[in-house]
């Protein structure tokens, strides 16, 4: 396994690679893997000659200052394992080599995509997101770029982002990868304390009862029980719940038919933030 630190460098590498390849998968990280990231790098093997995986914590994505210092980072780990899974190349750069002197994200119109749930609670979030992507995208050249759907929204951007910048790029989504209780697989989960771990499985039991309600009940009900729901634990603090048109997040008032609907949730567990999402009906 290549690791490089340089962007010319790992260009070069690419470069020379595609004169005898068909397709190149890429999969950006920002480290602190888990079986979920691995299963992105299992999706991008499959479908391609070659699979780079990057390794950056992107400061121009965390609104919360707090957050980026306390992202876990397990570089020597991380490479054991993507070598493991028979990563061809890594690309581990350094914010300066990245940004130069300017951390600063290019500001984007996504119209309502970045406007609602994460993007209205973590203000710039998205922003820094599309803005870390491209330049990754750029540096890469990949044929295929894979992404889990517990950032559901996260992919709706980058999706939108490539669309705007006439990118040749094919957005791979790839399903959530759950603990066995079900837990949503995130970097975050090891910072949880024994106690806020072993609650952690009733976002997504919440999630699948809500999924259920779906089938029979209003929108309306199905936001009460899910509010009822948090309002007796007292050990995870929901932040929101909503449901929304898949395509395009826009805020379901019904349900009808003919929509493909998802439910979202994003929990505080003491001060660490828990998101998931669900497919409806
Ligand atoms: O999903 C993530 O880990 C990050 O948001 C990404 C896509 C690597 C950009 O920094």
């Amino acid at each position: 396994m290549h690791i490089f630190k340089i962007k010319e460098e790992i260009s070069k590498y690419i470069d020379d690679k595609k004169t005898l390849i068909k397709a190149i998968g890429f999969v950006p990280t920002m480290g602190a893997l888990h079986e979920g990231h691995l299963s992105l790098v299992e999706n991008s093997k499959k479908s391609n000659e070659l699979t780079v995986v990057s390794i950056f914590v992107n400061p121009t994505q965390f609104d919360n200052p707090e957050d980026l210092k306390k992202y876990p980072s397990t570089v020597n780990q991380d490479l054991e394992s993507l070598e493991k899974a028979g990563v061809d190349a890594v690309f581990l750069p350094t914010t300066d080599e990245i940004y130069g002197g300017n951390v600063v994200a290019e500001k984007y119109d996504f119209g309502n995509l970045d406007k609602v749930m994460e993007g209205q609670h973590r203000k710039g979030h998205f922003d820094g997101v599309a803005t870390i992507v491209k330049l990754l995208f750029d540096i890469v050249k990949p044929t295929n770029a894979y992404f889990g759907e517990k950032d559901f929204q996260q992919l709706q951007i980058i999706k939108n982002m490539v669309v705007q910048k006439r990118l040749i790029i094919n957005i791979v989504p790839c399903a959530i990868v759950r603990e066995s209780d079900g837990l949503a697989m995130s970097s975050r989960n090891v910072r949880l304390s024994e106690k806020r771990r072993n609650e952690a499985p009733f976002i997504y039991k919440t999630l699948k009862e809500a999924s259920k309600l779906s089938k029979t009940k209003t929108v309306k009900e199905v936001y009460n029980f899910v509010s009822e729901c948090f309002d007796k634990n007292n050990l995870l603090k929901l932040e929101y719940f909503e449901i929304r048109d898949e395509t395009n997040l826009s805020e379901a008032t019904d349900f009808q038919l003919d929509k493909n609907y998802r439910a979202f949730i994003a929990v505080f567990a003491e001060n660490i933030r828990l998101i998931d999402n669900i497919r409806l009906f």
